[in-house]
């Protein structure tokens, strides 16, 4: 038995869009044939994979008379039934046709707002129909060049409200269904609203129902920001607001590359495995793990599924990597938790009384300044586990 090989256990996904991608980009035509839904949901569980998401229009072409769609679905739900697969998240394409050219829910103009609103309350129908329990929403087109044309501070209240409006949409349908908000920093848009999954969690916590809205953050948009993705990560699960997460690789400074998971920064990708599977002791997390990336456009339709195989393969060789390196003695003495028993009582709960032992403290700080850490000596082994020699 191959222990790399996916099962339904590990929770791994893709979207119809990201397999189903042609190679279409802004220089050059697609190089591979446009895939029927039907036909990638049946590859990608020949490859292993546990479920698929979609936007609304990766299934029903945008403008689909009613017959057209319950038709496409059908079809769609059958298949799934058939190769036992799932539909974990749905999402609205709220980016592709010309109306939401200077954004969604944030637009000046009322009507595109009604529009974005109401194509999004046809997609939630349409994700829960198929067995959605995560709803993503990423502003593709929420930003700005002529940043003049609006108060950005408009942008945030218009945001609120469709949110606060969505949630009351999903409660009245008494759906089992959470939000997942999806930052950007820019393209398509040159600067996009709520560009961290920072910034999203300060959003989620002005929002009527709070608790019913949680972020899906991504490798490639983080590292566009420059930032930490895993921090970004780590600050989302230590809230409870990590439902959802995309997971790709990403050279920083670049445009949004969604290269295979694993493929660059290394480093980065073992330590968000890590993470995520609480090899080092914390709490796991437990939803699914999608796949938003695309493959090369130099490949076929054979590297696409070598990409969507390679993608899974990957994740859990650095599961099995980081289990090893968290077993490691040598590291768990290196990150053991040093404790005092004086001084770590000392260190939360305030009391007036802990106030008054801390000014009478008298701590040598040169001489804690003068000790090493040996950090130097852990990264090391961090590189000789993810090399496989430790
Ligand atoms: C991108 C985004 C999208 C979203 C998708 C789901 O940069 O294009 O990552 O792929 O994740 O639209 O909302
Ligand atoms: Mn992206
Ligand atoms: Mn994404």
């Amino acid at each position: 038995m191959d222990p790399f090989a996916p099962t339904p256990e590990d929770r791994f996904t893709f979207g119809l869009w990201t397999v189903g991608n042609p190679g279409r980009d802004p220089f050059g035509e697609p190089v591979r044939p446009v895939l029927k839904p039907v036909e990638i949901v049946r590859k990608l569980s020949e490859c292993g994979a546990w479920g698929v998401n979609l936007h609304d229009n990766d299934l029903v072409p945008f403008g689909a008379s009613a017959v057209e769609r319950d038709r496409i679905v059908a079809e769609f739900k059958a298949t799934l039934e058939d190769c036992g697969m799932v539909v974990p998240m749905a999402t609205t394409n709220l980016f592709s046709h010309p109306i939401f050219k200077d954004g969604a829910f944030t637009s000046n103009d009322p009507r595109v707002r009604a529009f974005a609103l109401q194509k999004t309350i046809v997609a939630i129908d349409l994700g829960v129909e198929l067995g959605a329990k995560t709803y993503v929403f990423w502003g593709g087109r929420e930003g700005t060049e002529a940043d003049a044309c609006r108060d950005p501070r408009t942008a945030i209240v218009r945001m609120r409200d469709a949110m606060n409006f969505l949630c009351e949409y999903v409660k009245d349908q008494r759906y089992d269904l959470v939000f997942a908000l999806e930052a950007k920093p820019n393209e398509p848009r040159s600067d996009m609203y709520f560009p961290t999954t920072g910034h999203m969690l300060h959003f989620i916590s002005t929002l009527a129902r709070s608790e019913m809205v949680g972020v899906n953050p991504e490798v490639a948009h983080e590292n566009m920001a420059g930032l930490s993705f895993v921090h970004a990560v780590a600050q989302a699960m230590e809230a409870g607001k990590l439902f959802h997460i995309d997971l790709n690789a990403q050279k920083i400074g670049r445009y949004d590359q969604d290269l295979r998971f694993g493929s660059e920064d290394l480093k980065q990708a073992f330590l968000l495995v890590r993470l995520l599977e609480g090899t080092a002791g914390g709490a796991p997390y437990r939803g699914p793990l999608h796949f938003d990336s695309h493959a090369y456009r130099t490949e076929d339709q054979d590297g696409v599924w070598e990409f969507a195989r390679g993608s899974m393969r990957t994740y859990k060789i650095l599961k099995a990597r980081a289990a090893e390196f968290d077993a490691n003695p040598e590291v768990r003495a290196l990150i053991a938790e040093r404790r005092d028993a004086k001084l770590d009582p000392l260190l939360s709960g305030y009391t007036p009384d802990k106030a008054k032992a801390l000014r009478a403290l008298n701590l040598d700080a040169s001489a804690i300044a003068r000790e090493g850490l040996r950090w130097e000596r852990l990264d090391q082994l961090t590189i000789e586990h993810l090399l496989g020699v430790a």
